[in-house]
């Protein structure tokens, strides 16, 4: 394989998710999804591309193809775009006046969900663990950018965090003296309408697939509030395709990830159909120091990636799934799911953080000119 070739999974149909969706054999949760679907409030520029990596793949001896969700085309692109289509729309149906969702200070849940506010004509309220930093970088600034209103909470207890969104709700609809009717978005738009949202890309990703022969393929992806991870299982069962899909845990919000995937999946039971029962895999060697934290690990794989692919990840979600992807209980051809958040990338503390060693590559000017 030479550096110039990048095979493409190329989408035959322009929606994939409407042309597999006869496949699924259980017709009441084919007619809700289907439903759902086409009622979504359309943010993204799905189907997003699929493609090999072929300088990354020889790095690692193994077949490595990445879903491009970070290019999902709506305010900086990400996994929670997809999930807003269809939580907007039930927000919207509840003839919502804002938005309020919770986050760490560099969500990038949270600056989608201000930016979906935003394009619906509705307001956003954004509660961030954490201080407020003297100036705003990263998502903060998009945050700020999009016209959210940020309320910074000294911590990043999740149960404090959604207290405080509650009693926010409460506030916003006594003063509003019931005009009001703020709409509450759970940590990472992890709501049924958002795993059903991953069910559909999960049918996105099958059919791009199939087109080049590799439907057996695991899907490895950064996961922390577990809603991705169970849409796609979700989306898998439904579907009877291999559920071969490792959740690479980036948070440890939840101490036992796969158990939350699994309820995550069992309360879609509230759209009406019967969910089935799932088996998640969790990988949870990869978290290094901590949630929100750049490893040593994570910044060599993000590094690697883009010096090799010039695709940039960030070092706190997607680096760490990146960095799992020569486990050595993955066999078979890999799918990663890069699931977004670049623009944290560009926060502060991320600067701060990227290692000398990775700086110290930069060749002086002088000596790169003479090579030509
Ligand atoms: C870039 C990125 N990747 C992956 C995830 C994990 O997605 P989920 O919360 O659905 O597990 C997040 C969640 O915040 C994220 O921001």
């Amino acid at each position: 394989m030479t550096r110039a070739q990048r095979p493409v999974a190329n989408v035959s149909v322009t929606d994939p998710v409407s042309y597999l969706m006869p496949c699924i054999a259980d017709a009441r949760a084919r007619e809700i999804l289907a439903r759902r679907w086409r009622c979504r409030i359309r943010l993204t520029a799905t189907p997003t591309p699929m493609h090999l990596l072929p300088n990354f793949s020889e790095r690692l001896g193994r077949e490595v193809w990445i879903k491009r969700d970070d290019l999902t085309g709506f305010a900086a692109g990400g996994n929670k775009s997809r999930k807003l289509e269809l939580i907007l729309a039930d927000a919207m149906n509840a003839r919502a006046t804002s938005l309020v969702t919770v986050g760490a200070q560099q969500s990038n849940h949270a600056r989608t969900v201000a930016a979906a506010a935003t394009a619906a004509g509705i307001d956003a309220h954004l509660i961030l663990g954490g201080r407020a930093p003297h100036r705003p970088s990263g998502n903060l600034l998009l945050d700020d950018l999009f016209g959210a209103e940020t309320h910074f909470v000294d911590d990043l207890d999740w149960t404090s965090m959604s207290a405080h969104a509650r009693q926010l709700c409460a506030r916003l609809r006594d003063q509003g003296n019931r005009s009001k009717r703020p709409y509450l978005v759970p940590a990472g738009g992890s709501t049924s309408s958002g795993v059903l949202a991953y069910a559909a890309a999960f049918l996105e990703i099958h059919h791009q697939l199939d087109l080049v022969d590799r439907t057996e393929a695991t899907i490895v992806h950064a996961s922390s509030t577990g809603g991705t991870q169970a849409g796609l299982e979700l989306g898998a069962a439904l579907l009877g395709a291999p559920a071969n899909i490792v959740g690479v845990d980036v948070a440890q919000i939840h101490s036992d990830l796969g158990g939350r995937v699994r309820d995550l999946v069992a309360a879609t039971a509230e759209l009406g159909f019967d969910p089935p029962a799932v088996t998640p895999t969790v990988f949870d060697e990869y978290l290094g120091p901590g949630y929100a934290l750049a490893s040593d690990r994570s910044q060599a794989a993000m590094t690697e990636l883009a010096r090799d692919e010039g695709i940039v990840t960030d070092p706190v979600y997607t680096a760490k799934a990146v960095a799992a992807l020569s486990d050595p209980r993955l066999t078979g051809p890999i799918v990663f799911l890069h699931t977004g958040g670049v623009p944290a990338m560009f926060a502060d503390d991320a600067a701060a953080a990227y290692p000398a060693v990775q700086r110290s590559k930069g060749r002086p000017l002088a000596a790169a000119q003479n090579n030509y």
